[in-house]
């Protein structure tokens, strides 16, 4: 079998990469080591900035999410019982942010694949690299007990941080930028109306907890946890509990209650290789880059990611020049890393870490005063927040 471009993995990155591709007449062969069902049931991110919100739209993506995204124009930073808004549309000239879970996108996504006739193979098993130094890499495979194997003049490797792709790589080919953090993020998905109308982001010395949502009818909540913490020792009750202590306010305000629809850990990295290309295959989203939630970046830089490469593709396959291509990662990671940034700095900022002193604490109730009373200081997390504009990163 021959595609122009493979695919490995169909999480927002793979799809949306296959989705643009397609719209420019390349075609392309999406490999998924998970079933359709599991892919557009796992709960993960709900943040869109405005320019994955653009890029859906143009893209010809957004009728659902516009109907059913929450458009918010500002965050709560909450310490000490009492909340501080950073109002988004006024720091930033009127950007703001649309909360649509990463599963909707998803559904949409798979829905324009399958409907444009594209391929999705599902539950492909052993994936492997050959020949990436070559014009003919090759992606071998397993589908349905058959061995399979897929000739292309790209691959591009969005299977996500525990992906095959990136690993295919020699190591002596890439460098790795890592930090591990002391916590992990207990997250339950809740069949309650939201309690107040934007996130908070609430920092105390319970550790941090976060309010967020996905529609009128479901809320979204995290927890600050240790790393090695077990689900079974969180019951539902449990869970509540801590929320209102840690989300507690001076004048009463509560979360509210309702049936846990879903519950998980998350562990939390920072990590980053260069470059983010060798030979044919290039890397795109949480194949080559992670970073901490509380950013809410992951899925805006996956975007990113793919909106440069499919601009990369195209004029190679139109035109036959690389120059796009070869300035793919240097590109992306302009971006990427003011999101490392960005995500290290509010999670660095909001989380209790084991080892802090009373020193640091003070350090960092000084940091959160700060960006809540300064102009200056909101103006700066708003316009990370909201997301630099599609054209930064990509000008010399
Ligand atoms: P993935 O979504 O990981 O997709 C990779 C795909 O490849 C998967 O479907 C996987 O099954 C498949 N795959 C893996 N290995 C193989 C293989 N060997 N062969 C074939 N297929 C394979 N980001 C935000 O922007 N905003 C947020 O608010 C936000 N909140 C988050 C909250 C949580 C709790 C978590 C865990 C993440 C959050 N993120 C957030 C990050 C975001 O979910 C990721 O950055 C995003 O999923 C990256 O997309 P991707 O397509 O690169 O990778
Ligand atoms: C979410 O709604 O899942 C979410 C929101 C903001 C974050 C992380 C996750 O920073």
């Amino acid at each position: 079998m021959r595609t122009q471009v493979g695919i490995i993995g169909a999480g927002p990155a793979g799809l949306m990469l296959a989705h643009l591709l397609q719209r420019a007449g390349i075609e392309s062969v999406v490999l998924e080591k998970h079933t359709r069902d599991y892919i557009e049931r796992r709960v993960r991110a709900g943040v869109l900035e405005q320019s994955t919100v653009d890029l859906l739209n143009d893209a010809g993506l957004g009728e659902r999410m516009r109907r059913e995204g929450m458009v918010h124009h500002g965050i709560q930073l909450r310490f000490d019982g009492a909340g501080h808004r950073i109002d988004f549309s006024e720091l930033t000239g009127g950007r703001g942010i649309t909360v649509y879970g990463q599963q909707e996108v998803v559904k949409d996504l798979v829905r324009a694949r399958l409907d444009a006739g594209g391929a999705i193979h599902f539950s492909v098993d052993e994936v492997g690299l050959q020949g990436l130094d070559t014009q003919r890499p090759r992606i071998s495979y397993m589908l349905h007990g058959e061995a399979h194997e897929l000739e292309c003049d790209f691959v591009a490797g969005c299977d996500g941080f525990h992906g095959v792709s990136r690993q295919a790589i020699p190591a002596d080919k890439l460098t790795t930028f890592e930090r591990t953090y002391p916590f992990a993020w207990l997250g339950i998905l809740a069949q309650a109306a939201p309690a107040h109308d934007e996130l908070i982001y609430a920092y105390g010395d319970r550790g941090f907890a976060l309010f967020s949502m996905r529609s009128p009818q479901v809320t979204r909540l995290y927890l600050q946890v240790a790393p090695e913490e077990r689900l079974d020792d969180w019951s539902d009750d449990r869970v509540w509990q801590e929320l209102h202590a840690r989300l507690e306010t001076h004048d009463g305000w509560r979360v509210n209650e309702g049936s846990v629809l879903e519950k998980s850990v998350t562990g939390m990295r920072s990590s980053v290789v260069e470059p983010m290309q060798h030979g044919r295959l290039f890397l795109a989203g949480d194949a080559a880059h992670i970073v901490p939630p509380t950013g809410a970046k992951g899925m805006n830089l996956a975007m990113n990611d793919v909106l440069v490469l499919a601009r990369g593709l195209i004029e190679h396959f139109e035109s036959g020049s690389d120059a796009a291509l070869q300035r793919y990662s240097q590109t992306c990671l302009r971006r990427v890393w003011r999101a490392e940034h960005f995500s290290w700095w509010m999670t660095s900022m909001l989380h209790r870490f084991p080892a802090d002193d009373s020193f640091q604490q003070r350090l960092q109730r000084s940091q959160l005063e700060y960006v809540v009373r300064s102009r200056a200081a909101s103006a700066s997390l708003a316009e990370n927040y909201v997301g630099l504009p599609a054209s930064w990163g990509t000008e010399p």
